[in-house]
């Protein structure tokens, strides 16, 4: 009985492999263009690491009871905001539509994210975790 249930299992785990490998030679041999060019590296599923940070904070905004405080504020061109979350819930900051598509915080229950705007206009945010959770920077 064992030996006929270890079979199996093993002929799933190859069925499985044979599927993955499949599918992999179909992505690659679809991409003519890309033949002479070295094998592309995935996207990383987080960007977060890559958040520009160019000089101190001009506006701090708090994230705590459930709220962004300030939920509206205004600031420079290349200024810096500075999101600190300290609440009993976790939280995070995410940008409204494509031109805030950068804002995009990891979820964090204490701690602190920054973002520096670097053109000018009306940034909407919530917490996806929360939607009412909104807000909004003006870049001047
Ligand atoms: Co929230």
């Amino acid at each position: 009985m064992s030996m006929v249930r270890h079979r199996a299992a093993s002929v799933r785990v190859l069925t499985g492999l044979l599927v993955t490998a499949t599918l992999f030679t179909a992505g690659c041999s679809g991409d003519s263009d890309d033949a002479g060019k070295p094998t592309r590296t995935p996207r990383p599923v987080n960007t977060t690491t890559t958040q520009t940070y160019d000089g101190p904070t001009a506006l701090t905004v708090d994230v705590s009871d459930m709220s962004f405080s300030p939920a509206d504020a205004t600031i420079k061109v290349g200024e810096t905001v500075t999101w600190e979350f300290d609440d009993k819930a976790p939280h995070n900051v995410q940008g409204i539509g494509d031109k805030a598509m950068g804002i995009n915080s990891p979820i964090i229950k204490k701690g602190e994210w920054s973002y520096t705007f670097t053109q000018p206009g009306t940034y909407r945010y919530l917490c996806t975790l929360h939607p009412d959770m909104r807000g909004t920077i003006t870049v001047e």
